[in-house]
């Protein structure tokens, strides 16, 4: 038996299939890899031009992303966008992973509107400077003793 909350979320659902891909409305309402960890080997906090902010943990084996966080204060698209990045960089080596770009990020998720499309250069952007703190902490691995992420 369906309850009228259940109703109520199968009627967002719809209304945000008119706009937005399967994949989007999936990752928004189910995103994955939400949240920190403790002892990632990278760290990142980027604000965008739009005001809002998205913060991602990576863990490393080697050279190789084994895992991704994120936490995002944006809008549903955003989020959507930091889940779909925190799964396609896994298995990817540093190297690798510095190519996603935002266009990897719309096409994984089917497309943005036009007016959305800044959120996953977010997203990419803050995959970006975490790998750069990934790269810098294997530089100087004694700075991660005074990390406080
Ligand atoms: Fe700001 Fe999505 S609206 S990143």
């Amino acid at each position: 038996m369906t309850s009228a909350w259940d109703e109520f979320q199968e009627q967002i659902k719809a209304q945000m299939m008119e706009i937005y891909s399967e994949t989007v409305v999936d990752h928004t309402l189910n995103p994955r890899n939400l949240g920190s960890f403790p002892d990632a080997d990278g760290y990142a906090n980027i604000t965008g031009p739009c005001g809002d902010t998205m913060e991602m943990w990576l863990k490393l084996d080697g050279n190789i992303i084994i895992k991704a966080g994120f936490i995002t204060d944006g809008c549903g698209t955003t989020i959507a966008s930091g889940s779909m990045v925190t799964e396609i960089v896994k298995d990817k080596s540093l190297a690798e992973a510095l190519k996603i770009s935002q266009k990897d990020v719309l096409d994984a998720l089917g497309g943005l509107p036009e007016e959305s499309e800044h959120c996953a250069l977010l997203a990419s952007n803050t995959l970006k400077a975490a790998i750069r703190d990934c790269l810098a902490m294997q530089k100087e691995p004694w700075k991660k003793a005074y990390r406080k992420y």
